[in-house]
């Protein structure tokens, strides 16, 4: 279904501005905050034991001073990992954001969320639900609610089914020939798709079904003037240092 009223920015910081300090952590979010961003994209999954966090991969090895499946851990484990030093020193015992802890901080400063779904393996029903429940609940009554995305359309049909009124928007990395089915099957306001999927005629033909459409991970200056030029309604980004977050 379409959104006639599109709530959300043009510029959004990709795993908080998880470039200039550590992804997916309070500390990017700040640092996204400080240049001007207003919108922030994360990626949140279950702990073995239920919790909704911030981590990208199904492992924490890359991102934190731990080792092992995310799956396979409790909230007190996770809590326990520094992810903030694999980064720079400077970000030190920065540690594993709970997704409460973010909507709480976000709201508090008048920011805005794209909640990327990111399962771990055969977790996706359940992640999708257990992100739409509880992103309804933390976001109850704000003016605008956390857009969901996801690439598991098995996560965003259990999002859809959990918490209908929330948006979705689905990931492509590439587009098969029936993308705007898929994408309006899940009841989807936008498709957000890798910046080199698109041009000016797929923009138009999403445009044309009634869809938005985002873009990630869109890092050079000129790529991002071109998508605008197209007609993108929304850019995700590392380089939030260069691409200036103006009104648009
Ligand atoms: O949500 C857009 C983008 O974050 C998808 O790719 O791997 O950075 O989560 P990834
Ligand atoms: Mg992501």
């Amino acid at each position: 279904m379409s959104s006639a009223v599109w709530p959300y920015p043009a510029h959004i910081a990709h795993r908080g501005a998880g470039r200039l300090a550590p992804e997916n952590t309070l500390a990017a979010l700040r640092a996204g905050a400080a240049q001007g961003y207003r919108m922030f994209e994360f990626d949140v999954k279950l702990s073995g034991d239920g919790s909704l966090i911030l981590m990208h991969d199904a492992l924490v090895d890359r991102t934190t001073s731990g080792s092992g499946r995310v799956a396979a851990m409790t909230l007190a484990d996770l809590a326990r990992l520094d992810a903030g030093s694999w980064h720079s020193a400077a970000y030190a015992g920065e540690g594993v954001p709970t997704l409460g802890r973010v909507a709480a901080w976000l709201r508090a400063n008048g920011l805005l969320a794209n909640i990327e779904i990111k399962p771990c393996p055969g977790r996706e029903a359940e992640t999708g639900a257990a992100v739409a429940l509880e992103a309804g609940l933390l976001w109850k009554g704000a003016d605008v609610p956390p857009l969901l995305s996801s690439f598991s359309e098995t996560a965003l049909e259990a999002a859809r089914r959990a918490a209908p009124t929330l948006p979705r928007a689905l990931l492509l990395h590439t587009l098969p020939g029936d993308w705007q089915h898929r994408c309006l099957a899940l009841e989807c306001v936008a498709l957000d798709a890798h910046h080199e999927a698109l041009d000016a005629d797929v923009i138009a033909a999403a445009h044309a079904s009634g869809l938005k459409v985002l873009s990630y991970t869109v890092n050079d200056t000129a790529r991002a003037a071109r998508l605008f030029d197209w007609g993108l309604d929304g850019l995700i980004t590392d380089s939030v240092d260069l691409i200036r977050p103006v009104a648009r």
